[in-house]
Parts: structure tokens; sequence; C-alpha cells
């Protein structure tokens, strides 16, 4: 066992780490505040090679392990959650689910713009749509229909809680076809933003990753070319899950560099603070908040590390997949309330970022499967 990174890792967390620093820590207030998608921020780690870090080059990846994507998610997020969620989803869920599960005609038409981030000038980043309304931890039950009419499918229904549901040109879409058969009557397709019968719905209002824009996304007869589905038909239940799972790697270092974020910040604070004729560091109590919270962070960390190390050797991490994310994610829920507390009065307000990192914190408990249905995993793996 080796637990040293390689050049290589180290030089990609240091990049993630200048640029979130450099390009992300200026407005992300203002950002939040807004709820202004960081188009700028995800434009330029387009052109870092940041949003299609585990594709192949040859289709327009940088080629990366999932240890480096784990590094930079950890060191964007310690900064701004909002640019990293579309981070997480153009990379783990829609370029992971393309270049794994789709055709060579879909990964040379969507993979390739998508893992570049960038086509004709413009931004191209992708989206996954598998909530809805009534299927959110439920995800079999699927009420959007995708009716098979011989050479194309009619798509019709809606989803919701969309992330980069504006920014996205390309929808992964999750559909009934055969309700008959249940999830094993679902299919996955490809869908452009652009097509007749595509809506955008409003923007939400959310309590966290305020930028990250979120919507719902309506379908009325949109006509899917058969050459669109991915996979064979009755895939796309399975499609989904497989996908989730190194969704949920992403997730996990989200809430890892929400967490770690929230501890550094603390950690300066506690120094610099005086209470009772002293840096409030030399008190006990503090001193044990920051032992605990470094203690969670650094398991946090082993976690994440160590699923995206099984998904590097092809070994199954759906397992310590869901342990990492629903682990680091109650870590980054009570580390950046314990950070808050640390702040005392200044981490009540926004200057200070740690309630702006307490309020990104939730999400992670809630999207990409919820803190209870990690459990249901968990519990059905080690229970079989
Ligand atoms: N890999 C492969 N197949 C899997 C699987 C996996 N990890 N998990 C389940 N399956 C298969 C099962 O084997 C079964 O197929 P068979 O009948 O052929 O064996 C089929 O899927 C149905 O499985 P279950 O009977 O276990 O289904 P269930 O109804 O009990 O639900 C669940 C399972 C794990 C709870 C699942 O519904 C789930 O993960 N729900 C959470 C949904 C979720 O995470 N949504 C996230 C949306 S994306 C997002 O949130 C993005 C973002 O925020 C940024
Ligand atoms: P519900 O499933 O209704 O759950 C309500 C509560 O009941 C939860 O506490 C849940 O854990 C609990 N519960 C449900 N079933 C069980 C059970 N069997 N046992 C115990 N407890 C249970 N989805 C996408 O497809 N794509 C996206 O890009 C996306 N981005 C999102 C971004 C944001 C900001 C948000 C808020 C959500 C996003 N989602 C996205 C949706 C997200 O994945 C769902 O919200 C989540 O899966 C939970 O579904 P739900 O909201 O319907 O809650």
């Amino acid at each position: 066992m080796n637990f040293e990174f390689t050049e290589e890792q180290l030089a990609v967390k240091q990049a993630a780490r200048d640029f979130a620093r450099q390009e992300c820590l200026p407005g992300v207030i203002e950002r939040d505040e807004l709820q202004r998608f960081p188009k700028e921020q995800i434009y330029k780690l387009a052109e870092l090679g940041f949003m299609g870090m585990m594709v192949k080059p040859e289709y327009g990846g940088s080629g990366m392990d999932t240890i480096s994507y784990v590094l930079a998610m950890e060191e964007i997020s310690k900064i701004d959650a909002s640019v990293s969620v579309c981070v997480s989803v153009n990379n783990s869920l829609v370029c992971y689910g393309l270049q794994e599960y789709g055709s060579e005609e879909q990964k040379q038409k969507y993979l390739t713009p998508l893992a570049q981030g960038i086509k004709d000038g413009e931004l191209y980043i992708g989206a996954f749509l598998l909530s809805e309304p009534e299927a959110g931890s439920d995800a079999t039950s699927q009420r959007t229909t995708a009716e098979d009419k011989g050479d194309h499918y009619v798509l019709n229904g809606i989803k919701n809680w969309i992330t980069n549901g504006n920014s996205a040109s390309v929808y992964l879409v999750i559909a009934q076809t055969d309700p008959a058969k249940g999830h094993k009557g679902i299919n996955a397709f490809i869908v452009e933003k652009n097509w007749p019968g595509v809506t955008v719905g409003a923007k939400e209002n959310k309590l966290g990753i305020r930028g990250s824009d979120t919507h719902s996304i309506s379908f009325q007869d949109v006509i899917v070319p058969k050459e669109n589905r991915i996979g064979a038909d009755g895939f796309g239940f399975k499609f989904a899950m497989k996908t989730l799972e190194g969704g949920r790697i992403g997730i996990a270092s989200q809430a890892l560099g929400i967490a770690s974020g929230a501890y550094e910040l603390a950690l300066a604070y506690s120094k610099e603070r005086k209470a009772f004729g002293q840096p409030i560091m030399n008190h006990q109590i503090i001193q044990f908040k920051l032992a605990d919270m470094a203690t969670k962070i650094e398991a946090a960390r082993l976690f994440c590390l160590k699923a995206a190390w099984e998904k590097d050797q092809h070994l199954d991490y759906t397992l310590s997949g869901s342990m990492a994310k629903v682990f680091a994610s109650e870590t980054a829920m009570w580390t950046t309330t314990e950070a808050v507390q640390i702040h005392g009065g200044y981490g009540y307000v926004k200057e200070f970022h740690v309630e702006r990192l307490m309020r990104d914190a939730k999400i992670t408990q809630i999207y990409e499967g919820t803190s209870e249905i990690q459990r249901i995993v968990i519990s059905r793996s080690i229970l079989k």
C-alpha cells in the first residue's frame, strides 16, 4: 500500500488550488448573493482540461485518473461549490456515462466536445436528468415517457432539480419506455437542449450552491432519434445507477472540499481572534473542535481516495463510493457548522465565507442520493 501521490496528481491538485484561489475566490460572495452561474470560471476550467478530466485524449479529454479528479474537486470546492458541482456533473455523470456506455458515434458527436467543454468557442457542457417531481429517491418510478416509434422515440414529461439545467447544451435523460417492464423498461437518451419541445423552467431559488443553475426541464413530443438511445433497450436504469456510483465520488469530494475549506478558515481565525487576553486557539475547547474537524476530514479524504482508487483499478466501488458520500457529506455539515461557531458572530455574516460553506454543505446530504439512500445502498451491500 502506498499513500504517496504521483507528481502528476500533485500537479493537478496545485493547478486546481491556484485556479480556485485566483479565479473562483474573487466574486464568490456576489455570485452566491445574485445566484449568478460561474460561466467565466467554467469556461476557463474547460480551457485547462478540467471538464473532461477522466476522458481519454482521443475523445477530447485529459486522460487523468480518478484520484486526480478527487484532488481537484476538493481544491475547487474549498472555494466555490457552485463551480465544483458543475465540474462534477459534467465529468462524473455526463462524460463518464458517455465514455463508458455510449456508442462510437455518440462519443464522436457528443462526448468529444463535452469533454473539451467548449464547442465553436462557446461553453458546451451537459446535464443528467433522472429526478422528477414524483421520482427522487424512488428513481424507478419514472413518469417521463419515451414512446418507441420505430426509428425514433417521442419524449414527454418533466424533470426537476436539474444542475446545469440552463447552461447545458446536452441532456442525458432517463425515461420510461415500457411501464409493464418496470425498471427494465427504462431507457437513457441524449437530448439536445435546442430541440423542438424542450423547455427550460425557472431557476430554483436555493439555500446553497446558489451560483449553480438548477432548473426543471420539460419535454413535449420531443423527437429523439433511435441512435441517441444509450445502450441496449431497457438499459436506462442500470445506466443511471452505474453512472451515479462514480458521481457519488465526485460529490463526496465536493463535501470533503467544503469541509476542509471551512476548517482552514476556522484554523486561521482561531489564531487571529483574541478573547480573554489570548488567541481563541489557546482555549482547549477550540483546540478539540479543530482536532475533531481535522480527524473527520482526513477520514473523509481517505474514503474518497479509496473509492477513487477502486474505480481506477476497475474494482467494484459501489460500497466505498456510498460510504465516502455519506461520511464526507455529514462531515461537511458538521464541520461547517462548527466553523461558524468558531467564528462567533463574524461566522454569521457573508464576508467570512463560512456561512456560505455551511449552506453549501447541506446539499451534499441530499443530491446524488440522500444520506438515507446511501445507507440503504451500504446496508444492502453488507447484508447480501
Ligand atoms: N449498479 C447496477 N445495477 C444496479 C445498481 C447499481 N449500483 N443499483 C441497483 N441496480 C439494479 C438492480 O440490480 C435492479 O436490477 P435487477 O432487477 O435486474 O437486479 C434494479 O437496478 C433496481 O434496483 P433496486 O431493486 O435495488 O431498486 P430500488 O427501487 O430499491 O432503488 C436505489 C434502488 C439505490 C434506492 C435507487 O433508486 C437510487 O439510487 N435512488 C437515488 C437516486 C439518486 O441518487 N438520484 C440522483 C439524481 S442525479 C443528481 O442528484 C445530480 C446532482 O445532484 C448534481
Ligand atoms: P424524496 O425522495 O422525496 O425524499 C424525501 C426524504 O425521504 C429524504 O430525506 C429521503 O432520504 C427520505 N427517503 C426517501 N425514500 C426513503 C427510504 N426508502 N427510506 C428512508 N428514507 C427515505 N437530480 C437529477 O436527476 N439531476 C441533477 O442534476 C440534480 N441536481 C440537483 C440539484 C439540487 C440543488 C437539488 C436540490 C437536487 C438535485 N437533484 C438532481 C435531485 C436530487 O437527486 C433529489 O432531490 C434527491 O435524489 C432526493 O429526491 P427528492 O428530493 O424527491 O426527495
